[in-house]
């Protein structure tokens, strides 16, 4: 992570991504998260793998994280070898900061990132100070990762749930695929009052595989902003 000077936002990443990698112990098992914030955790651990010695094995939430960790020399492990993980620190789109509930899933890794937070005994929250929010889906679409066959139907009874629906795409007009192949619908739902039903209601549509509400899963999140480094927990 060398090169051009970081932009302030990048800056606030890069302070909170450090601090989330002092967690990170010898011997233990982590899931790295997907975005531009969790690349900040994944260039802190590869440093401290070089340069303090830490031994770590890792599992990544996405192709991009993979090639960033092989780079970074993070020994990469599988969920035959480690069904549990220790940690994994990723990132966010939105927190909402009395429950630690979570939008996630714009960088479209949201089914293996689900997968990777329900399999750690912790789940750390890495992001700059602008992604509070008092109430889910105030900034961001609900992404939900849908099978490509019958997705039309999806995203009907998305609809009818009360979201305006985008399926994601290229600029190009071309669908985007996640690294599971699948689709991604960007559900503008507004603000949402009560997550858990919404979550149940969307799980309950056949063809849907995951959303990105992170409900109960995160359990500590670390910003930093203007006013410093700030711990939820
Ligand atoms: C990817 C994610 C990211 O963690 C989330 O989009 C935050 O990204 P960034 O750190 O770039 O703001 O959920 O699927």
């Amino acid at each position: 992570m060398t090169g051009q000077p970081l932009d302030p936002a990048a800056l606030f990443k890069q302070q909170a991504a450090i601090q989330a990698a002092t967690l990170v112990k010898d011997g233990m098992a982590v899931g790295l998260g997907t975005g531009s914030t969790a690349t900040f955790v994944v260039a802190e651990l590869g440093r401290r793998i070089r340069e303090e010695g830490l031994r770590i094995c890792a599992i990544p939430t996405s192709d991009a994280t993979e090639a960033q960790a092989r780079e970074e020399g993070i020994p990469l492990t599988s969920f035959g070898e480690h069904p549990d993980l220790d940690i994994a620190i990723d990132g966010a789109d939105e927190i909402e900061p009395g429950t630690l509930n979570l939008v996630k899933g714009r960088g479209g890794a949201l089914l293996r990132e689900k997968i990777v937070a329900a399999a750690a005994k912790q789940l750390v929250i890495v992001a700059d100070a602008s992604k509070y929010v008092e109430h889910l889906g105030m900034l961001c679409p609900v992404p939900v990762e849908v099978v490509p066959f019958g997705w039309e139907s999806a995203a009907t009874r998305l609809a009818r749930l009360g979201a305006h629906v985008a399926p994601r795409k290229h600029r190009d007009g071309s669908f985007y695929l996640t690294d599971e192949k699948n689709l991604i619908m960007d559900c503008v739902f507004g603000p949402i009052e009560d997550p858990d039903t919404l979550s149940q209601s969307i799980y309950g549509i056949v063809g849907v595989i995951e959303h990105g509400l992170f409900l109960h899963m995160a359990t500590q999140t670390i910003t930093a902003g203007p006013e410093g480094i700030k711990i939820l927990e």
